[in-house]
């Protein structure tokens, strides 16, 4: 094993304050690159530390993973077995990840609704881990709690029933105190929910119904992914898709479905498309809304997604479109290229109406809850809710099951945080008070709360109870930049009878 490899694995097992240290200098990010527009050639024009060529490597689409065994009630068993490995990233150089199977992002899972699974983690790796199913509604016990760890050499099978609505979920690790270097060095993959009402809309399948995870990295020099534990949250200064840098994409000249991650341990983007056109947006966290919602800019937070048409008939062979962020700057300011090369007809339709959402009902609600986001920077740990720091020993809040609740989600720092909650999907009453705009009023499980805003959301606690006696069956709130929740903006309720 190498010097860096060790170095790394063992900065990973531990709380030590990087994963590579940073080299002096790193920080001139490479800019020189984004002077590349749309419609340029395909040269690359990098700079700086590490070369990433830019719109030079065709996208990567994860291979989907197939039952291998199924268990006593036929229920099918898929196997992912979570790995230390050395990949090629960046063209030329080693990278040591974390990956399910040994690829990041791990493989898609592809399931039907309702229909029950077992996701059988083998942990080959040697940290301890536990992994989570993002957006996921399943019986306590298998929500991969932080200190549900499974040791390395160990299995652990995930039992996911699947009874929620068609979506596009993500599995990821979420061990205590370590969930930003777990994802950032590779464990994370899709896990997409479908059912036979979604097939029949028509929407664009197959080759053109495609999932993006956009996530951003810092790699040394060496090609090492370079964690620096930001407290305050780990920004990447190279934008990946689906663990390729800046790919490109070539379409046809019809509407693709892409189901967009972001993945990133902290980093918000706006994304908007280089030649002005417009993103249907079609679904969100908790699936389809009840119609498409044309957007020329959508910003997205980390965990959240987006399912969205992109209308390629619109363009013409040859034409190349970037994905931007209007977020970023320098080499963060743009993220992958979709080249149309080839024209097609178009079978696929967006349909007016897409599904009917239950509107849930303030007054149906038995319990208000007020969570307070701040910060307070002398701690230890430093972001807590309601003035406490996580402790996995503490519950703070035990819903009825099938009662409605009404929460709301107080930020009190001058930052954003993206506010998730397992267990259930949840519908947002206001944001500062005003109504959630179309593309946020379906089913969501994750929530941008303003600087010093507060979001309230609504949400029905059905199916699962969990036992007051054992913590394994909380589930968890906590902000999703993966450092803000390692350092304790994290608590837990346990759904009661
Ligand atoms: Cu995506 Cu509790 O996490
Ligand atoms: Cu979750
Ligand atoms: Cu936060």
């Amino acid at each position: 094993m190498s010097t860096s490899r060790r170095q790394f694995l063992k900065t990973l097992g531990t709380t030590a304050p990087a994963l590579v240290l940073a080299a002096p200098g790193i920080a001139m990010a490479h800019d020189e690159k984004n002077s590349s527009n749309s419609g340029s050639s395909n040269n690359s024009s990098s700079t700086g530390p590490v070369s990433v060529p830019v719109f030079e490597i065709p996208l990567n689409i994860p291979p989907e993973a197939h039952p291998v065994d199924e268990d006593d009630e036929g229920r099918p068993i898929y196997e992912l077995t979570q790995e230390n490995a050395t990949v090629e990233i960046i063209p030329g150089l080693q990278t040591e990840i974390l990956g399910y199977n040994g690829m990041t992002p791990g493989p898609t899972i592809r399931v039907q609704a309702d229909q029950e699974v077992i996701v059988r983690q083998i942990n080959e790796t040697d940290v301890k881990t536990t992994t989570h199913l993002h957006g996921g509604h399943m019986p306590t016990g298998n929500d991969g709690h932080p200190v549900d760890l499974v040791e390395p050499g160990d299995s652990q099978d995930y039992l996911y029933t699947n009874k929620q609505r068609p979506t596009t979920l993500w599995y990821h690790d979420h061990a205590m105190d370590l969930t930003g270097p777990h994802v950032y060095a590779g464990l994370a993959g899709f896990y997409i929910i479908e059912d036979e009402y979604e097939r029949s809309l028509g929407l664009p399948d197959g080759d053109r119904e495609i999932p993006l995870v956009i996530q951003d990295r810092t790699f040394t020099d060496e090609g090492a992914l370079l964690y620096k534990k930001t407290v305050t949250g780990e920004l990447g200064d190279t934008i990946l898709v689906n663990g390729t840098p800046y790919p490109y994409l070539e379409v046809d000249t019809t509407r693709y479905r892409f189901r967009i991650l972001n993945g990133s341990n902290a980093r918000v983007y706006n994304l908007v498309l280089s030649n002005g056109a417009q993103f249907v947006q079609i679904g969100s966290d908790g699936g389809l809304l009840e119609a498409p919602v044309s957007r020329t800019n959508m910003v997205i937070a980390p965990a959240e997604r987006l399912d969205v048409i992109i209308d390629f008939g619109e363009a013409a062979v040859g034409d190349q479109i970037v994905l931007t962020n209007k977020s970023g700057s320098g080499t963060t300011s743009q993220i992958m290229r979709f080249d149309v090369t080839e024209a097609e007809s178009d079978e696929s339709v967006v349909p007016d109406i897409l599904s009917t959402i239950e509107r849930l009902d303030p007054n149906d609600a038995v319990e208000t809850r007020r969570w307070e986001f701040s910060r307070i920077p002398s701690a230890d740990k430093q972001f807590v809710i309601n003035g406490l720091p996580y402790d996995e020993n503490r519950v703070d809040a035990y819903p009825r099951l099938g009662s409605t609740e009404i929460w709301e989600l107080v930020n009190k720092t001058k930052g954003g945080h993206p506010i998730h909650i397992h267990d259930i999907m949840w519908q947002i009453l206001d944001i500062n008070g005003r109504p959630p705009g179309p593309h946020d009023a379906g089913w969501k499980d994750t929530f941008k709360l303003p600087p010093n805003g507060t979001v309230r959301v609504i949400g029905r606690f059905d199916d699962y109870t969990g036992d007051p006696d054992d913590i394994k069956s909380a589930y968890l709130m906590h902000c999703h930049i993966l450092e803000h929740e390692d350092s304790a903006m994290m608590n837990q309720f346990i759904v009661v009878e």
